[in-house]
């Protein structure tokens, strides 16, 4: 295998080098199945498969439809356990009109002497997978591999919710039928994704997929997949003996099916239910492609039977690709928080799929030349996975005489320093560590709320603080003064003490918002958490190796070998040591916190302050209130247990007396709390 950079391949090259390693990696992917022969050291099949990877996705026009890059789910290599499939799960055939339909319906008329019904069930966007339950246990789960042979994904699936560990009966079944993300969850996991500097997913199924295929538990857990059941591989143990009813036996088991299933006696009724889910199709909180139509009556469906690979009594009807025209306005390049610089199309708005679509994202600039879009083309628009805005091409005859090819920026949109490619990767990098937009984009990131949660503090104050030089790091926030603050557009004094007090009770965050909030590379939210209850302060986090890091349960190598990588830099020593001196808190303190008292005096009070507190500020006033069990409200009523009362108290004061609520001054609030503790 050759080993050139994508920066110097010609399409030409990279299209004979992937023509090379295809036939090689399904030859291995055979093997991998085929218990008998030996086969290949993994990582060497692991590196042809990434490398093929890297070439389509440089260059999308080279790939074929055939590529082991294109089976989703399919006979690819994995360390997981196989699985042997008694009864087979077949695929489906696909149809792309309703001409094509009624021809299956014709062909089907044709065979089947008696009338016979077919039931339409959405086509889900998802994965395909088998569920063996043994006198109503669950005992094992599985991926449809090649049809034959899949994957054993058992422990994975047992932390999906929507899938029963016991049935409602006690039977022996394989129940079949598919694994999805729901649109929602997607979008919150690519955000979550990026917020710890990992590459978001392409859309829901391979997210699905991804999650499914991957070996640890915890991270399927937190993926929040469904599932939809919708066939089993033998029916005799049931009860019914249609497929409606079997979707209503699956449900009353414990399953979760699809409730949006319709009976259709004819053609006619399988277009209304058609033309229904096209219309609703954006609508519905997960992904679908098409519909499928299912002879109704299952005996039928057996003596139907199937061909090698499709059932005959079944198909799918794939929905046409919703597709609109719009025009390239802009290519505009933002610098993301680890230096990648991505292209995002510009366009005219658009109506799309059920929301209004004005950007779409480019991805990198190989993507980019690839699709050879240029300025005032008008492209051709549709949603991957019915979620994410992609471009599928130009329009050949409305590209406008005068367009030039796209000439890729060599330089940092922000800073202006020279772009690079690292390694083997397509992104375009700016590695200027001091680049104003990453150092921007990681304040937001190091402000926000599962971060360091800075109240007040936005990109466009972050922007503003960078653009006048108050501020050039994350530690130099704490030195910020009132009248520096002054300064940005619409801050008066309020604003500026908010914002003041905000960064300031920043400072006694637990590590763990620390952690996350410096903007480590595979350090998200949770992983920051594991590792500063572990290792409790920084200082023995800082000298900790990788072993010790990845020994911690759900943190793997990746995010170990990331965070010793970035402790070892100087630069990232010299931050720590201006946090340090700017008073920030570096241990880990939340074991303490999180307990909240449920006994103590304050449990349960409803209390209010008001009035100018001398010694503590109003939200650490509150913080410890509510840390001992109270709720503090806004305003006084007659449910009010305690006034706390500052100076120059007010109407509020008024209204507690007259309610003969009682009345606190700060020395007593402080009295109670040195009490406490
Ligand atoms: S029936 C023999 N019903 O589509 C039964 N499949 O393109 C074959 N799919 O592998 C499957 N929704 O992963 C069936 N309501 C539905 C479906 C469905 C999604 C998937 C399934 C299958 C693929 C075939």
């Amino acid at each position: 295998m050759t080993d050139k950079s994508m920066a110097s391949l010609t399409q030409e090259q990279a299209a004979a080098e992937a023509a090379e390693l295809r036939p090689q990696l399904i030859a291995w992917g055979k093997q991998y199945y085929d218990a008998d022969t030996p086969k290949v050291e993994d990582d060497v099949y692991d590196r042809a498969y990434a490398r093929l990877v890297a070439l389509e996705t440089a260059f999308p026009a080279i790939v074929t439809p055939d590529s082991p890059t294109q089976r989703v789910g399919g006979s690819t290599k994995s360390d997981l356990p196989k699985v042997v499939h008694d009864i087979p799960m077949l695929s489906l055939g696909d149809v792309f009109s309703i001409e094509e339909l009624q021809e299956f319906d014709e062909r089907l008329r044709g065979n089947v002497a008696d009338d016979f019904d077919y039931n339409c069930e959405l086509k889900i966007d998802g994965l395909a997978i088998s569920l063996r339950y043994e006198n109503g246990e669950f005992v094992q789960g599985s991926t449809r591999g090649n049809g034959q042979i899949g994957e054993d994904i058992t422990a994975n699936l047992k932390t999906i919710t929507s899938i029963p560990q016991t049935l409602s009966r006690p039977l022996t079944i394989d129940v079949r039928g598919e694994c999805y993300m729901p649109k929602a969850a997607f979008l919150a996991l690519n955000e979550r994704r990026e917020a710890a500097g990992q590459a978001p997913f392409a859309n829901p199924r391979n997210a699905a997929a991804g999650s499914l295929r991957q070996q640890n538990t915890q991270v399927t857990a937190d993926r929040k997949l469904a599932t939809f059941m919708y066939n089993i591989a033998d029916y005799e143990p049931l009860n019914t003996r249609t497929q409606s009813g079997l979707l209503d036996e699956l449900a009353e088991l414990g399953f979760t099916t699809n409730p949006t299933y319709q009976v259709a006696h004819n053609m006619t009724d399988v277009g209304d239910y058609i033309e229904q889910y096209q219309g609703q199709r954006s609508e519905l909180p997960y992904g679908i492609d098409g519909i499928v139509i299912k002879v109704n009556t299952l005996p039928l469906q057996r003596s139907l039977g199937a061909t090698v690979k499709d059932p005959r009594w079944a198909i799918a009807y794939k929905f046409p690709p919703e597709e609109v025209e719009a025009k390239v306005l802009d290519i505009e390049w933002t610098v993301g928080r680890t230096g990648i610089v991505t292209p995002t199309a510009v366009m005219t708005p658009v109506a799309l799929a059920g929301s209004t679509v004005a950007r779409a994202s480019l991805h990198n600039p190989d993507y980019l030349t690839a699709k050879d879009i240029r300025l005032g083309d008008t492209v051709l628009l549709h949603k991957a996975g019915d979620i994410i805005p992609e471009i599928s091409q130009y329009v050949v005859a409305k590209r406008p005489a005068d367009a030039e090819p796209y000439v890729i920026p060599t330089h940092c949109p922000s800073c202006g320093a020279e772009l690079v490619h690292l390694d083997e990767e397509v992104a375009l990098r700016c590695i200027n560590p001091r680049c104003p937009a990453q150092l921007a984009e990681g304040m937001n990131h190091f402000a926000s709320r599962n971060a360091m949660n800075i109240a007040g503090l936005g990109p466009q104050i972050v922007a503003q603080l960078f653009d006048r030089k108050l501020v050039d790091d994350v530690a130099s926030l704490y030195r910020l003064t009132n009248d520096q603050l002054l300064t940005l557009d619409k801050f008066g004094e309020k604003s500026a003490q908010n914002l003041l007090t905000a960064i300031d009770n920043s400072r006694n965050n637990s590590l763990e918002r620390l952690l996350f909030g410096l903007g480590i590379r595979h350090v998200g939210a949770k992983a920051a958490r594991s590792i500063a209850a572990e290792f409790g302060d920084i200082g023995s986090l800082m000298t900790a190796d990788s072993e010790s890091i990845s020994a911690i349960d759900t943190v793997g190598g990746i995010i170990a070998d990331s965070v010793v990588t970035y402790f070892a830099s100087d630069q990232v020593r010299e931050l720590i040591d201006e946090l340090r001196a700017v008073g920030v808190n570096l241990t880990y303190t939340s074991g303490a916190e999180t307990a909240i008292d449920t006994e103590g005096q304050f449990a349960g009070q409803r209390i209010v302050l008001t009035g100018k507190l001398q010694e503590l500020s109003r939200p650490e006033a509150t913080a410890w209130l509510e840390q001992h069990g109270a709720t503090v409200t806004g305003s006084v009523s007659k449910k009010t247990d305690l006034l706390i009362a500052g100076e120059a108290a007010g109407s509020k004061l008024t209204k507690a007396e007259s309610l003969n609520v009682p009345v606190w001054n700060e020395a007593q609030l402080q009295a109670a709390m040195a009490e406490t503790k």
